[in-house]
């Protein structure tokens, strides 16, 4: 019975991402590309505000907000770039910096911070001099997921903008862009102007107008390849199941590199540039691994040990966070050592839940090496509804590392209960499943092929 329920669970589960595949496939690509069921609204917002006109100059006050539940912005951070429409230069700019000051020769005399007409602009670093900042700014271009940290989501600066053959018309810039993998930006939308509150809110100003720019996250963009992989063991049978072979890359293939035992690790290291992943040598060539343990059985309640280990030598991981579903997560009574956040996604009957790391303990998943990794355990109670230790019940339904799919073992290679006597009369209904898991990595490529 129990059986049954799971693997029509799965099934069920299985087939909706078909059918979102097929939506896809079939061209409504805005259905598909950067759609997160966990996370339907999340998004980037730039908002985009004309403060005020000085005659033939005016102030734009940029912010970029992080509406993501659990994806954040890391180090280096964003790189946020624009075209300007007519000859507009950035005359000055607190909070942040233009990359580049561009060919200024037409100015004569004191010359603009920017005159690129593409400028990409980059956050300045914490405690930077304070001249320089604005309220809000700062912040190396980091920024935390919504749910992790929302007093760090946001970021903020200022800028003076003039130039422009028609400066009485502020037009707004086109082709945002965030210089983060994975984010497309949509075209600006004119919205109801911002107020902001002065005075500790006893007055209240407003901007002449106001714009937002929402940019979508998507992991095909981002890269073809998954980032995590998830391996699975329980106390009833010692059998390890470890991640799929090759659930990130295969070894020698197509240049995937790896670091053998023994060998040293040489690496130019650009500190303005995120590292290409340099893994260990594994099987499964994946930067991230998570691991499930079942680990005990009490009369009214059941233990869990998840570690997190990081086979990447060249990363360290910050503000790591982890997304589970599992059907127990609504009756989780204790978890150690890590935070611990329901998520609420509509349609889902409060199986899903967010993990991240304890500030200044263990929110920095260090590099691969004797510390290179995460743990901790939780108890869940045992609902007499559903729980059981039959038929791989006990194992997470969907696991995600920094807001990217982990890639699970087949159903059927689960760690089983020593008498499965009856675990065998159902192989053809997994099979859906098992089909789709196995086109998988075909999809994605038939993805990427689309989303060029
Ligand atoms: C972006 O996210 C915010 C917060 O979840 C939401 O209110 C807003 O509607 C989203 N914007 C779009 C265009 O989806
Ligand atoms: C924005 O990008 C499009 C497509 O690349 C280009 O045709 C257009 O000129 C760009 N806009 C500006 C203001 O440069
Ligand atoms: C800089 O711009 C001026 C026109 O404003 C142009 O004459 C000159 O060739 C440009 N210089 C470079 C190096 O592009
Ligand atoms: C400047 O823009 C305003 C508003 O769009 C327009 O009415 C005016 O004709 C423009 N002036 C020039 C010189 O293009
Ligand atoms: C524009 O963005 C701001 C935050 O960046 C958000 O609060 C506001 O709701 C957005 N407006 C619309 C109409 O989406
Ligand atoms: C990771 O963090 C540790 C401790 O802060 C530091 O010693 C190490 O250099 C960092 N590694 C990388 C690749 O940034
Ligand atoms: C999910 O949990 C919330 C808060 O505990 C509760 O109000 C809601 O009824 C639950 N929903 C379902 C479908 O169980
Ligand atoms: C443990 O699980 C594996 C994988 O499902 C299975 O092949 C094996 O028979 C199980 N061991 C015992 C003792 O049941």
């Amino acid at each position: 019975m129990a059986h049954f329920r799971l693997v029509l669970d799965e099934t069920s589960m299985g087939s909706s991402l078909q059918i979102f595949f097929l939506l896809c496939l079939l061209g409504s690509l805005s259905l598909c590309y950067g759609y997160d069921p966990l996370d339907p609204n999340g998004n980037v917002t730039i908002k985009w505000d004309i403060m005020q006109s000085n005659g033939d100059t005016y102030d734009v006050r940029v912010s970029v907000f992080n509406f993501q539940l659990f994806r954040h912005v890391e180090k280096p951070g964003w790189r946020l770039s624009w075209d300007w429409v007519n000859d507009e230069v950035i005359w000055n700019m607190w909070g942040a910096q233009a990359t580049q000051q561009g060919n200024c020769s037409r100015f004569k005399g004191q010359r603009p911070h920017s005159c690129e007409k593409s400028p990409v602009i980059v956050d300045l670093l914490p405690g930077t001099p304070y001249n320089t900042q604005v309220a809000n700014c700062c912040k190396g271009g980091v920024l935390s997921s919504f749910n992790q940290d929302p007093s760090k989501h946001g970021s903020m600066f200022q800028m003076n903008v003039g130039g422009a053959t028609n400066s009485t018309s502020f037009t707004i810039a086109e082709n945002f862009t965030l210089g983060l993998d994975g984010y497309t930006c949509g075209n600006a939308q004119s919205v109801p102007a911002s107020q902001f509150t002065a005075d500790g809110g006893r007055r209240w100003t407003q901007a002449i107008s106001t714009w937002n720019v929402t940019c979508i996250y998507s992991q095909f963009r981002a890269s073809p390849n998954p980032k995590c992989c998830v391996s699975l063991s329980a106390f009833y049978n010692n059998t390890i199941v470890p991640c799929p072979k090759c659930s990130c890359r295969c070894q020698g293939l197509s240049g995937a590199e790896c670091l053998r035992p023994g060998e040293v690790l040489q690496m130019p290291h650009d500190p303005t540039d995120h590292p290409p992943a340099l893994v260990r040598c594994t099987n499964h060539m994946c930067p991230i691994r998570v691991h499930w343990h079942v680990k005990q059985s009490y009369q009214a309640y059941w233990r869990v040990k998840i570690t997190i280990t990081n086979f990447n030598v060249i990363r360290n991981y910050s503000e790591w966070n982890l997304v589970v579903q599992h059907p127990n997560l609504r009756s989780l009574t204790e978890v150690y050592s890590f935070t611990y956040q329901p998520l609420y996604v509509h349609g889902y009957v409060n199986n899903t839940g967010m993990f991240w790391g304890i500030k200044s303990f263990n929110d920095l998943l260090l590099q691969s090496g004797e510390s290179g990794n995460v743990q901790t355990e939780m108890l869940l109670r045992k609902e007499p509804s559903d729980f059981t230790f039959r038929e791989g019940w006990a194992f997470p339904r969907k696991i995600s590392f920094n807001g990217d799919d982990c890639v699970m073992p087949q159903p059927d290679d689960y760690p089983r209960l020593p008498n499965a006597a009856m675990a065998h009369d159902h192989r053809i209904l997994n099979l859906p499943l098992s089909i789709i898991i196995t086109l998988l990595p075909l999809i994605n490529h038939f993805l990427e092929l689309f989303l060029r």
